[in-house]
C-alpha cells in the first residue's frame, strides 16, 4: 500500500469520497451520496469482521474507526463520511482532533427534525446500544429536546438480522413489533432511525407503526452536508468527472456482495480487506 500518492490527494479534487460503517448499512447512505453526487468516485469499507458494532464499548469503536480512517487516507480520501451512527457517536470528535486538516462528516440521530415536527410531544430513536451510551447522544437530546419527550428505544440483535438478509421477515417483525408497539402506545409521532441500518427495513417499520408516524432517515441531510464541505473546501470533483463506487469489506466479498444487488446497488467490485494487529489494510 503506497500513502506517497493518495495521501496527496488530500484537500483535492481528486480526491475519492472514503466512506465507512460496520457492515452494510452504511450502502444506505452510499446511495443516497450517489444520487446526490453522481460526479464523485466512492470509496466503501465494511467493517464484516467486527460488525456488529453496537453491543462493543465505545473505545473499541474509536480503535476501528481511527484504523479504517488511517486506510481510507491512504487510499486517497478527500473527506471522509462515517455513515455508523455508533461509530460517529464513539469517534467523530477524537478523529477530528487528531486529524484537523480532513473533513469529516457523521451521523447523529435525527432528533431536530423529529421535535420539530411532533404533534403529541412525543418521539422515538430506535438506535444501537452503544449509541445510547454516548455523549454526543446526550448532547443532541439536551440541544433539541426543547421539551418534547424523546423515547430511546435499543434494538440489540437487528443489525445482525439485517447482516444476515432478514430484510422483512417473520423473525424480524416479531423483534421490531416488541420494540415499536409500545412506542407507539406512549404516543410517538416520528420515529428516528439512528442507525444506518435501520433504513433497510424501513418498509416493515412502516408497517408497524402505521401512517400517522413519521419515519426519519437522515441520510438525505448527511449528502447535503457531504456537499456542503466540499464545496466549502474547494474539494468537489471536476465538473466533466465520472463517479463510481469501490467496496472493501473485512467480511465476506460475495456475500457483500449480494446484499449490495438486494439493496439496489449493481456493478460495484467488491474486494477483500484485511485486519493485522489492530491495522487496516485496503488492496
Ligand atoms: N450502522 C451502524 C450504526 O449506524 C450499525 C452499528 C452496529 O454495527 O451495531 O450504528
Amino acid at each position: 500500500m503506497s500513502s506517497e500518492r493518495p495521501a496527496s490527494l488530500r484537500g483535492t479534487r481528486e480526491g475519492v469520497v472514503g466512506i465507512f460503517d460496520s457492515g452494510i448499512g452504511g450502502l444506505t447512505v452510499t446511495s443516497t451520496i450517489m444520487q446526490a453526487l453522481p460526479r464523485e468516485r466512492l470509496l466503501y469499507f465494511g467493517d464484516g469482521a467486527h460488525v456488529p458494532y453496537g453491543p462493543r464499548s465505545l473505545e473499541e469503536v474509536r480503535g476501528f474507526s481511527f484504523a479504517i480512517t488511517d486506510a481510507l487516507l491512504a487510499k486517497g480520501a478527500k473527506v471522509i463520511v462515517i455513515a455508523c451512527n455508533t461509530a460517529s457517536a464513539a469517534a467523530l470528535r477524537a478523529l477530528r482532533e487528531t486529524h484537523p486538516d480532513v473533513p469529516f462528516v457523521g451521523m447523529e440521530p435525527a432528533v431536530k427534525p423529529a421535535v420539530e415536527h411532533t404533534r403529541t410531544g412525543v418521539v422515538g430513536v430506535i438506535a444501537t446500544v452503544a449509541t445510547f451510551q454516548s455523549e454526543l447522544y446526550a448532547t443532541i437530546v439536551e440541544r433539541f429536546a426543547h421539551g418534547v419527550e424523546v423515547l430511546h428505544q435499543p434494538c440489540p440483535g437487528l443489525v445482525k438480522q439485517i447482516e444476515a438478509g432478514e430484510f422483512d421477515t417473520p423473525a424480524t417483525e416479531v423483534m421490531l413489533r416488541g420494540w415499536l408497539e409500545p412506542l407507539v402506545a406512549r404516543g410517538i409521532d416520528a420515529l428516528v432511525l439512528g442507525c444506518t441500518h435501520y433504513p433497510i427495513v424501513r418498509p416493515l417499520i412502516e408497517r408497524i407503526v402505521g401512517p400517522d408516524v413519521r419515519v426519519i432517515d437522515p441520510a438525505p441531510a448527511i449528502a447535503r452536508q457531504l456537499e456542503h464541505v466540499m464545496r466549502r473546501d474547494g474539494i468537489e470533483a471536476p465538473a466533466d468527472a465520472q463517479g463510481d463506487l469501490q467496496c472493501f469489506t473485512s467480511g465476506d466479498p460475495q456475500t457483500f456482495s449480494a446484499m449490495m444487488q438486494r439493496l439496489g446497488i449493481h456493478h460495484a467490485p467488491v474486494r477483500q480487506a484485511t485486519w493485522e494487529d489492530g491495522s487496516l489494510t485496503l488492496p
